[in-house]
């Protein structure tokens, strides 16, 4: 068994290799390094990326885009859709970023339905001097590595982002994506470099993925509806955000989220959701955060006051969005603040349909147990409950 099974291996890997070395000579696929690509990691290859994907696009039958080993720079390209049948993007590369780059966009996929993006390789957003920028420029000069605008059915497969100079991946008006094997990372002290941002999307899947960065590993926006989210190691980072809710007039609701079997290792939060005080209505509803653990999390249940950016909020108008039908299920771990769970809703929007199952959660940091502080939840309780302090 073991022995066939390695055999079976030595033969897979001696046919991709084989595939790989005359991929020129393969139907279907479309190399780079036809259509002028370079290699070395100072040629500029977004006009070869771009080539390379115009044609596949145009092509009826089954279609691979390839970027071989290499360290390849490229300026900013969006590859548009759609295309005439579903296309494969497979990076076993680097793609690295010019380090002066500004704008929106780096890597943009739009309007593709059917996309598998594959490889192995690496989206290298080389934003270590962009983040030392971004107090005098501001944040939003700077471009997002991997943006899928309106995207249908797709998927991500073992690729990562490192290092983006803004968020990694923006995932926009989409339907139907998975994110499997995908490794996010920038430092800690990197900046605006949230992981997964997801808006106004349906049917985002993200598994079995290691993201750490230096903000919201996960942000999930107004209009994130159907999003499932497993077995994920997260990093440094803020942990994962629900929010700014209640920013935009007629925002969609956030409805039907499931976080699940996930460990949190040194974020500031585990689960956050964030609202604005403002006078629009807003909803979040049907969530599930089970089977979570969380190892020196600062905030591991956040529900914090309404936010009052640059302190321009007028306290009197109640904030208008709703929080309802929430799970928490089997959340253990430590966490490195006294105030382990906060949970703060308010006089004219109580929190309802909250339930917690088995909560375990043991404050690392001053010695002193863990605290749960809370306002106008509606809260059933079931199994341990612990730090039980507000219920
Ligand atoms: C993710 O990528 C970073 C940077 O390349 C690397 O240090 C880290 O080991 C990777 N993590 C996983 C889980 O693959
Ligand atoms: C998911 O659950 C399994 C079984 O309890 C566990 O071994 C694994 O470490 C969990 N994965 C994460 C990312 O927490």
């Amino acid at each position: 068994m073991g022995s066939s099974s390695n055999l079976l291996k030595v033969c897979l890997s001696m046919l991709v290799f084989a595939w790989i070395a005359n991929a020129h000579n393969i139907p279907g696929v479309y190399n780079v390094m036809h259509y002028g690509a370079v290699a070395d990691g100072k040629f500029d290859c977004a006009n070869a990326f771009l080539s390379a994907w115009t044609e596949a696009c145009a092509c009826s039958g089954s279609a691979t885009i390839l970027i071989p080993q290499g360290t390849f720079l490229s300026s900013a390209v969006s590859f548009k859709g759609p295309c005439k049948s579903a296309l494969v993007f497979q990076i076993i590369g680097k793609v690295v970023a010019p380090v002066d780059l500004l704008g929106d966009n780096w890597i943009c996929f739009e309007y593709v339905k059917g996309l598998t993006l594959t490889g192995g390789g690496t989206f290298d957003g080389q934003g270590s001097i962009a983040w030392s920028k971004q107090i005098s420029l501001g944040f939003s000069k700077f471009p997002v590595n991997i943006r899928f605008n309106y995207c249908t059915d797709a998927i991500i497969q073992g690729i990562s982002s490192i290092n983006s100079k803004l968020f990694h991946i923006d995932v926009l008006g989409c339907k139907n994506i998975k994110f499997i094997a995908i490794n996010v990372s920038a430092p800690k002290t990197s900046v605006s470099t949230d992981g997964i941002r997801i808006g106004m999307s349906t049917g985002i899947t993200v598994s079995s993925s290691f993201i750490g960065t230096g903000d919201n590993c996960i942000f999930l926006g107004p209009g994130s509806q159907n999003i499932y989210i497993t077995k994920i190691l997260f990093g440094a980072g803020h942990g994962i955000t629900i929010g700014s809710l209640g920013s935009l007039e007629k925002e969609e609701a956030v409805h039907g989220i499931t976080v699940r079997n996930c460990t949190f290792t040194g974020t500031e939060n585990g689960i956050r959701i964030e609202r604005w005080h403002s006078s629009i209505f807003s909803f979040a509803s049907n969530m599930i955060f089970e089977d979570l653990i969380m190892n020196h999390v600062k905030h591991p249940i956040l529900i914090d006051e309404p936010y009052c950016p640059l302190g321009l909020c007028t306290f009197a108008v109640p904030t208008l969005v709703k929080i309802s039908d929430v799970i928490f299920k089997n959340i253990r771990g430590t966490c490195t603040s006294e105030l382990a769970v906060k949970f703060m809703c308010s006089l004219h929007n109580p929190c309802v349909g909250v339930q917690f199952n088995d909560i375990d959660l043991m404050n690392m940091g001053s010695g002193r147990p863990a605290l749960a502080l809370c306002s106008y939840v509606k809260s059933i309780l079931s199994g341990n409950i612990f730090p039980s302090t507000c219920f």
